[in-house]
């Protein structure tokens, strides 16, 4: 029998709430904030570029970076809308922010699981104080789009009927910006990070058990802050820990704060063993070393004050109770419902896809744990906590899982997977993540024909990384499409993406290699049939976020060039390297023939493809813009080899970067 061993430390990436919370912070102080081990998250990323629509002087997010915060005079309204992309925390506290700002409106957009999810929990109360807001989707529908105008506020006493840290933290917003005092009053304590930075940056607050109290009239300072790492982030490893069959991990750094730390108490009652080392008090917030091992584990009942300690880690703590001795029930959780995916639906749904026992309760869940081993695929929803939770399920000997979209990760832990594929590698000597730093991403991107794939493929080879083809996810699709005979007139994205699930993929030694029906198709997949009707697949923008998110998984894995359209803007906004290859069209007409034709082309056939060159970038116009940090080469009178040595030279110093 297949046994799993665990060992080595994981460090966490740093807290999503905190992360947030510390640029909004540094953004409304007037001065220099100093801001290490941020999230480098899709949702962190939101919140910073929703800020820098706003006027902020905020560099790329990194390991340790300094925001120069100009005071709240000088946030003004962002020219188009922010894009809240998945993130609910961005979306409320920012909401919060701009209703104080008087004079100063925003629109807020976010991606379909956030456009769904309730905003008048934070729009009410908002709009008791005096700021305006106006949903613009369909009639009674409290979500986004919506557009928020700032105003002079009126001080607020919320009592809230609902724990809830984004509304706690979008009223203080308020209450700063615009000067005036506010009291939230709750049934349990939500998350108080927001009150423990604001503390550190000197604003008088007054907490009680039940509650927070803002005085009028404050300002925030600016102040450094050091992230500790995610205990939601943390609760992955600690249940991998627990569930193994021998060894221990690490956690290092963890956020120990009461208010988060429910997920651990739950673990010990189903009789893990989680022990704390090193614990300390750092800025305000305490942290701990967390080591946990292997044990029988036994069901429990989680339900009342406990929730909101817990609340995110709930669906990794339902999978753990799949594996426990008896039976687990969570009641009192009803806010799952609308979490990034109904999480309770979601949960329970693959669960019992897996063969488990469990059962809906409209407030939580009822799962009977066995030892039975677990076969199927999940769906997630897109919703990064369902990816993970089954992600580790699926990372025990005897359980066969395939996950629709593992790309979803990069939302709260880009580096998921490698750690993961670190913490279970049996007999490494140390599997020590340090997952702040992501593996290296060397983004290529450039007009069609620029020969941004033969450049990336050969880069690759010569960093000895591996090399990630966009096109071919896209190709995985078409191949699909036209094999189930639909007439290529008929293809719709959901269609399309309803035969995602039979594509995966493989890390070889060169490259990240899709796989249909877990083969290796690459000569099917370069057929005329998927040539001639690939780009009509790639056009779609719900396919397109669906190979976006295949190829952040295969980048969070390990070191990769990638090549592609977006891929430096919206597949990896963060990647060490970016680099736009451009030649003029005659020049890139002249390549694409000698590639196809394998002979030099007349000059009546060039300018004939340079027609053709000419309207597809009229097509790709939207896609084809370069990062705004990316370096662009002009390759027309550069051969390809000198391109490829001038990436690899960039490319070694971004590793050299990484590293230190
Ligand atoms: C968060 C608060 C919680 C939590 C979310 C992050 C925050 O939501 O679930 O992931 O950073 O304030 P609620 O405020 O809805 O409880």
């Amino acid at each position: 029998m297949l046994r799993l061993t665990v060992q080595g430390t994981v460090r966490a990436p740093g807290d999503k709430s905190i992360s947030h919370r510390a640029l909004i912070f540094a953004a409304m102080a007037d001065g220099p904030s100093r801001i290490r081990g941020i999230l480098p998250s899709a949702d962190v990323h939101a919140t910073a570029a929703a800020l820098r629509a706003m006027g902020v002087d905020l560099p790329a997010l990194s390991d340790d970076f300094v925001v120069r915060g100009r005071g709240l005079a000088a946030l003004h309204s962002p020219e188009g809308a922010l894009d809240c992309g998945n993130s609910g925390t961005t979306t409320r506290l920012l909401a919060g922010l701009i209703a104080g700002l008087a004079g100063r409106e925003a629109r807020f957009e976010g991606d379909a699981s956030l456009s769904r999810r309730p905003m008048r929990r934070v729009t009410g109360p908002l709009g008791q104080m005096g700021a305006r807001i106006v949903f613009e989707g369909p009639p009674g529908h409290d979500g986004l789009p919506m557009r928020v105008q700032g105003a002079p506020l009126t001080a607020i006493r919320y009592v809230n009927r609902h724990a809830s840290a984004q509304v706690k933290g979008a009223l203080l917003l308020a209450g700063l910006a615009a000067g005036v005092e506010v009291t939230v009053e709750e049934p349990v304590r939500s998350r108080d990070h927001s009150e423990r930075m604001l503390r550190a940056r000197g604003v008088a607050l007054e907490c009680t058990d039940s509650g927070v109290t803002l005085a009028a009239a404050q300002r925030v300072l600016p102040a450094d802050v050091s992230v500790p790492a995610d205990p939601s982030s943390a609760t992955f490893f600690a249940c991998l820990a627990a569930l193994a069959d021998e060894g221990a991990l690490r956690l290092e750094d963890v956020c120990c704060n009461p208010t988060r730390t429910g997920a651990f108490d739950v673990l010990r009652r189903m009789g893990a063993h989680v022990r704390v080392e090193d614990d300390r008090d750092v800025g305000g917030e305490r942290l701990g070393t967390l080591i946990v091992r292997p044990s029988r584990l036994v069901g429990t009942e989680i339900g009342g004050d406990e929730i909101p300690r817990c609340i995110d880690e709930l669906p990794m703590l339902a999978c753990l109770a799949s594996r426990a001795e008896g039976v687990t029930v969570i009641r009192d959780a009803q806010e799952l419902r609308v979490k990034e995916s109904d999480r309770i639906r979601a949960v329970v749904d693959n669960l019992r896809a897996l063969g488990v026992e469990a059962e809906e309760r409209p407030d939580g869940m009822r799962v009977v744990g066995s030892l039975r081993p677990l076969t199927g695929h999940v769906v997630t929803h897109g919703d990064h906590r369902l990816a993970m939770a089954f992600g580790v399920l699926g990372a025990l000997p005897g359980n066969q899982l395939t996950i629709d979209d593992p790309g979803c990760v990069a939302v709260s832990y880009p580096a998921f997977w490698r750690d993961l594929t670190a913490a279970t590698s049996q007999g490494a000597a140390v599997a020590v993540s340090g997952s702040q730093h992501a593996p290296l991403v060397i983004a290529i991107d450039g007009p069609a024909a620029s020969g941004k794939s033969s450049t990336a493929q050969w880069v690759a080879k010569t960093l000895d990384v591996r090399h990630v083809d966009s096109g071919a996810f896209y190709r995985a699709l078409a191949f699909l499409a036209v094999e189930s005979g639909e007439p290529p007139e008929y293809w719709t994205a959901e269609s399309l993406l309803a035969r995602a699930s039979r594509i995966s993929w493989r890390l070889t030694e060169r490259s990240v290699l899709p796989l249909v029906d877990g083969r290796d198709q690459d000569e099917l997949l370069r057929g005329s049939a998927v040539t001639r009707t690939v780009s009509r697949v790639a056009a779609m923008p719900a396919v397109r976020e669906w190979v976006n998110g295949q190829v952040r998984a295969a980048g969070a894995a390990v070191d990769v060039v990638v090549d592609g359209r977006d891929i430096g803007t919206a597949v990896f906004p963060a990647a060490q390297l970016k680099v736009f290859l451009v030649a003029d069209t005659w020049e890139r007409a002249r390549r694409r023939l000698v590639q196809r034709l394998g002979r030099r082309p007349t000059d009546a056939e060039i300018a004939e493809e340079a027609e053709a060159l000419v309207a597809r970038d009229a097509q790709d116009a939207t896609q084809s813009a370069p990062a705004r940090d990316a370096i662009t080469i002009d390759t027309t009178t550069v051969t390809q080899a000198e391109q490829v040595e001038r990436i690899v030279a960039l490319a070694r110093a971004a590793r050299e970067r990484l590293r230190r």
